[in-house]
Formats: C-alpha cells, sequence, structure tokens
C-alpha cells in the first residue's frame, strides 16, 4: 500500500526537514516540489507530475511566517505560504492526484477562528473552505489553535472541519517527556494560562504527575494586552512551575503567566510550548521574567526547539496509515 504514497514538501518554514523525517521514518518515498517567488514575489509551483498523479501524496506545507535574510529582520508573512498551499493543491487536484493528506505544521490564522466583534472575518472557517474546495482528503494540524466554532479540535480522534476530515497532533507528551527526562523535572505545579489549551492537562498528567493543575482565566484586552483572573490564595514557594500553552506570539500570555508564579513564590519556572513565533523582543522579555527554560519543538525552528516534530507527526500517521 505504501508503495503509492508519496511525500512532497512546500517552502513554508521548516516544511523539508518536517517532510524528509516523516518520510524516512514511515519508509515513504519523499520527492521534490519546487515552490518559489518570482522576482515580483508572485508565487512558482512545479510537481513532479509522474509522483503526483494517481499517487497518494502527503503535502507538508507550514504556514508560518519567515525571516527574510536578505532584508535584515523583516517577514514573510503567512499569506504567502498559505497561497502556496492553494495553488499547489490545486495543481494536485489537475494532475489526478488519488488521494491528498495535508500537514500542515503550523496552521495560520487559527487564532481568529470566532467573531469576536461583530464584522470580524473567522479566517479559519474561510481556509477551511478553501481546502474542501480544492480537494482535499485530510488535514493533519499540530496543537491548532482553532478549538471554537470552527473547529472544536480534540487531540488524537477525527473532526469534521467544515466539511474537512480534520486531526489535530498535540507534541505536549514529547514536551512533558523532555521536561521529566531531560530536565528532571517530577510532579511541578502545572499552569495553563489559556483556556483553549485545556484538553493539554490530560494529555500530560501521566507522564509529569503534576501536583496541581492550574487554569488561569486570560481576558485579552488587544493583541498586546491581556489580563488574567489571578487565584490570589495560591502559595507556590518553592515549587517547580511548568507553564504550557500552544503557542508565543507576543509573548503577553506566558510573560503573565510566569510573572504570577514569581509573584507566588516559585522557585523554578519553565515553559512549555508547540509554536515559538517570537514577535519582537518576546524571548528576551519571557526570560527576564526569571523563566530558567523554554522547551518548544521545531515548528518553528530555533534556540527551544528541544524537541523535534517530525518523529511526532510520523508516529500519528503510521497509527492511521497502518
Ligand atoms: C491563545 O490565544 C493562545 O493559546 C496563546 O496563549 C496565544 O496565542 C499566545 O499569544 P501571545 O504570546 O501574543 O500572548
Amino acid at each position: 500500500m505504501l508503495e503509492d504514497v508519496v511525500v512532497l514538501a512546500g517552502s513554508g518554514l521548516n516544511s523539508t526537514k518536517i517532510a524528509k523525517g516523516i518520510a524516512e521514518r514511515l519508509t515513504i518515498r519523499y520527492s521534490n516540489l519546487e515552490a518559489s517567488t518570482f522576482p515580483d514575489s508572485e508565487i512558482y509551483v512545479r510537481v513532479p507530475v509522474k509522483d503526483v498523479t494517481g499517487k497518494h501524496i502527503i503535502y507538508v506545507q507550514s504556514t508560518a511566517p519567515k525571516e527574510q535574510k536578505q532584508k535584515g529582520k523583516e517577514r514573510i508573512p503567512q499569506s504567502q505560504s498559505l497561497m502556496e498551499l492553494f495553488l499547489t493543491l490545486d495543481t494536485f487536484k489537475e494532475k489526478k492526484a488519488k488521494m491528498v493528506d495535508i500537514i500542515v505544521p503550523y496552521f495560520a490564522h487559527a487564532r481568529q477562528d470566532k467573531e469576536f466583534n461583530t464584522g470580524e472575518i473567522i479566517s479559519t472557517r474561510t481556509i477551511a473552505k478553501m481546502l474542501k474546495g480544492l480537494g482535499i482528503n485530510r488535514l493533519f494540524t499540530v496543537d491548532v489553535h482553532a478549538h471554537r466554532e470552527t473547529g472544536a479540535y480534540q487531540f488524537g480522534r477525527w473532526k469534521n472541519f467544515l466539511g474537512v476530515q480534520a486531526y489535530n497532533i498535540t507534541a505536549a507528551r514529547a514536551l512533558a517527556r523532555y521536561i521529566k527526562n531531560d530536565l528532571g523535572i517530577q510532579s511541578p505545579i502545572v499552569i495553563i494560562p489559556d483556556e483553549g489549551h485545556r484538553p493539554i492537562a490530560e494529555k500530560i498528567k501521566d507522564i509529569l504527575t503534576p501536583e496541581t493543575v492550574i487554569f488561569l482565566y486570560k481576558k485579552r484586552i488587544s493583541a498586546k494586552l491581556v489580563r488574567f483572573k489571578r487565584v490570589e490564595t495560591l502559595n507556590l514557594k518553592g515549587k517547580d512551575v511548568v507553564i504550557f500553552d500552544d503557542m508565543i506570539s507576543t509573548g503577553t500570555t506566558v510573560i503573565n503567566a510566569s510573572e504570577f508564579a514569581m509573584d507566588k513564590g516559585a522557585r523554578n519556572v519553565v515553559v512549555a510550548v508547540t509554536h515559538t513565533l517570537y514577535i519582537n523582543d518576546a524571548r528576551k522579555r519571557l526570560l527576564k521574567t526569571g523563566v530558567s527554560e523554554i522547551v518548544a519543538t521545531d515548528t518553528i525552528p530555533g534556540k527551544d526547539s528541544h524537541v523535534p516534530i517530525a518523529p511526532i507527526i510520523a508516529g500519528s500517521l503510521k497509527e492511521i496509515l497502518d
């Protein structure tokens, strides 16, 4: 069955490395797809037709923003990788792929999954409509944020995401294993500062055996400002604290959670997240709060990518493909 399966990667951040890692672990063929930009920044894609027609494609395309090397610190926006994703999917369809599964390690726009204020776009829903229209069979995401109206994702279970079969893979167990085995932390106080990330508590409990799990209630005032309803009676004196979230963007959420833990007397604070966008100087500001370690995956590669995502994705795919 696996002779018909081919892994292809787009030019999205770290997508080739992740795709190759998956192909290697599952002993599936990896083939090259050409994706680049024209000088005016329009997108060019060319697929290897013999590896597409009649094949079951596993296409890896991350939609994280990328640092633009030639222009200093400027970022290539998510929309470029998203557009490439759409164009490539259409080509797979035109070239008559038998089946198309897509893996989007970092799923852009997933946080705008609700009409927070009347008239706002629900970006996640629009993307799902595009994916459905382009005829994908299944969508795999990694700790995707969309958990409200559009998806109600649950880990390790197929969901119907506006007509697209979707499966959300979590890195939480691997992050927890790293914290236990490599940092030697056992039975910490776990803090989950974002409501949507609550199901993580169940996932990690047999590995880290937390003494307590604290859910903070966050109110986002703006993109840069969140407020927590704090648990005033808590005493964290001398405790190891691990803060779990899906991502760090501006850092506001985990910075606030770390300050909260420090205020309550924690002796050691570790932050565990799947995706580290680190907008502006988020990493520096977070470390300044006293965090001893940030443990992340390489969906967005960087200094804190201690946990590679390819084996985690491959593990989930194996169960599904076998
Ligand atoms: C909630 O919306 C997410 O789970 C994260 O807490 C959030 O996206 C992190 O964003 P920031 O780092 O800007 O607070």
